[in-house]
């Protein structure tokens, strides 16, 4: 589907692949390769990011070298070095090529049971280590079918803004992800009604809490299902300015068909 909108200016579209714990060092350089190839190519003026497991992350950076693909983790931890068994602090992360990080995740809150202030205290340490973070956010079916989706998303936003409130230069690199939880995996993707009164109300609460300027320069991403043929419907909302792409983000087809879906830049 061909879309009419363009982006603004301010928000420079962004487009991360979650790969989740798949792949080997092998099949992550593959397609490594094939997104280099494929993104360079297209001299698009969107970002691009990719997160792959920890181990796949060195054998990425030494192959993605110059190449305007961009490397993110899935997750951080917030000390910066020490007795933490099992954890991997943002100083290694930058120090392997990672310039976002993903925070937040469904995944990591239910599975792994991290926390509002957890997830506050990784924001602000990937700041402090020069990572950019990506703080997701989304309700349960249970709760929008309770009408609570509003109320639940300024639950897990609010305190991540309420950290970085009188932190400028760092409110604008914030990038927050809604994930519905019930649209994560499921092929069962959220409506574009249901998508831009999320995003919308979320560009809200950024000026609420920042200014005008900052909720017009924070970029808002929809995470959940998202593939080739209902991205372009997504990407042309006009507070959608990316995707987060968990599996449609395993195949470079499915990806780089992804990235083609996005909006021009005027
Ligand atoms: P999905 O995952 O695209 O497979 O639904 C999205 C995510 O978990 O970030």
């Amino acid at each position: 589907m061909e879309s009419s909108r363009t982006f603004s200016r301010r928000r420079r579209p962004l487009i991360v692949g979650n790969w989740k714990m798949n792949g080997l060092i092998e099949s992550a350089v593959d397609m490594g390769e094939a997104l280099r190839q494929g993104f360079d190519e297209r001299n698009t003026s969107c970002e691009v990011v990719v997160c792959p497991p920890f181990t796949a992350l060195h054998a990425l950076h030494q192959q993605l070298g110059e190449s305007s693909v961009k490397l993110g983790a899935q997750n951080v931890f917030c000390e910066e070095f020490g007795p933490y068994t099992g954890e991997i602090c943002g100083i290694m992360l930058r120090n392997v090529g990672c310039r976002y990080v993903i925070l937040g995740h469904s995944e990591r809150r239910t599975l792994f049971g991290e926390n509002h202030s957890l997830i506050v205290r990784k924001t602000m340490s990937s700041f402090r280590d020069g990572l950019q973070p990506i703080v997701c956010i989304g309700e349960s079916l249970e709760q929008r079918e309770k009408g609570e989706t509003l109320v639940v998303l300024q639950e897990q936003l609010l305190p991540v803004l309420k950290a970085l409130a009188d932190q400028r230069e760092r409110w604008v690199q914030l990038v927050v992800a809604y994930e519905p939880v019930w649209a994560i995996g499921t092929g069962k993707v959220a409506s574009t009604d249901q998508i831009q009164e999320v995003h919308y109300y979320l560009r809200g609460l950024l000026k609420e809490h920042f200014d005008e300027d900052a909720s017009q320069r924070v970029r808002i991403l929809y995470g959940g299902s998202v593939k080739p043929d209902n991205a372009a419907a997504i990407f042309a909302l006009p507070d959608v300015d990316g995707g987060l792409i968990g599996s449609a983000s395993l195949q470079s087809k499915e990806f780089l068909a992804i990235i083609d879906a996005l909006p021009a830049v005027d």
